[in-house]
């Protein structure tokens, strides 16, 4: 990973911004899963001050705009702050961000967004200076790092977070129809690995192994715990097909029934019927070294 150093400014002390620009690949709606994931979190409803970082939102700032109007309707006085590294996608977001004051999108415009640039040191802008985040949600950022990259990166993000905030850190396709994410502490520990599908076609859940965060993601071969639990998962997935005809949704619960009574210790149950399953972080944490 490659801090990029700038000066901001004449007489400004230099400010070191870490990451590297990269693709900047992202779509309206694409994130909902684990917005309404957020919107239920106790860590957000809890939080003192409910502000929100969006880090890496991309070529466009909508993910951020849609992030404030699913949490808006779950905590009042949410604010979020959209953070990216490349200053065009800044610019880009501003200006878009001057359409919603003016009242030309369907998004309030009176949305508590804000943009800025920053990286994974997570800078505040001036009006927020000295607040933290009790959430950071880095979606499809670090999947075009190094996996050698990914524990440095949770560290300076959760170093900015509350003392009881968390970092939301994960990947999801295009149409964000598979999604993955895991959260992290602010002690930089992550602590669950939740799944998040679209029930409706899915052929075989292992098809979240394309989408495992950085940390996972290398690691779905033989003799690593994440690749033991997608197989078990997809294998209870096959075994309850005759379950099929009452819907997906059966199909899904059956399955993760069957895993729990197989001692897998699957949790979120009240969430299940959206596609979800949530584990300890003990059960697909990496058994070898990160490379
Ligand atoms: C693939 S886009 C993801 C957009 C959006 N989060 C989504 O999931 O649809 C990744 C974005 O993260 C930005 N990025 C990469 N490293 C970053 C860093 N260290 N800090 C802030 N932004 C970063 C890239 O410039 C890019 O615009």
């Amino acid at each position: 990973m490659t801090p990029e150093k700038h000066r901001a400014g004449r007489g400004v002390p230099r400010r070191e911004i870490v990451g590297q620009i990269t693709r900047g690949t992202t779509n309206t709606n694409r994130l909902r899963r684990v917005d309404r994931w957020i919107a239920r979190h106790p860590v957000l409803r809890r939080a003192a001050d409910p502000l929100v970082v969006d880090l890496g939102y991309g070529a466009s700032g909508v993910t951020a705009f849609e992030l404030e109007a699913r949490l808006r309707a779950a905590r009042q006085g949410v604010e979020v702050v959209g953070l990216e590294i490349d200053p065009a996608r800044v610019a880009r977001a501003n200006a878009q961000l001057g359409d919603v004051r003016a009242g030309r999108t369907p998004f309030r415009p009176d949305a508590r967004v804000a943009f800025a640039r920053g990286g994974f040191e997570v800078p505040m802008p001036e009006a927020f200076a000295a607040r933290r985040p009790a959430i950071i949600r880095a979606f499809n950022v670090l999947r075009q790092y190094d996996e050698s990259d990914v524990a440095g990166a949770w560290a300076l993000m959760c170093a900015r977070l509350q003392p009881s905030g968390i970092l939301v850190e994960g990947t999801c396709d295009e149409l964000g129809r598979v999604c993955t994410w895991i959260e992290v502490g602010a002690d930089a520990a992550p602590r669950s690995l939740t799944l998040s599908l679209r029930l409706a076609e899915l052929e075989s859940p292992g098809i979240a192994a394309e989408r495992l965060p950085k940390a996972l993601i290398h690691r779905n071969v033989p003799g690593e715990p994440v690749h033991a639990f997608l197989a078990a998962l997809d294998a209870e997935w096959v075994r309850a097909a005759a379950s099929a005809p009452f819907g997906p949704v059966h199909r899904w619960r059956t399955a993760l029934d069957a895993l729990a009574a197989s001692d897998w210790p699957v949790q979120g149950r009240s969430r299940w019927r959206l596609g979800e399953v949530t584990v300890p972080w003990a059960t697909v944490a990496p058994a070898l070294p990160t490379r």
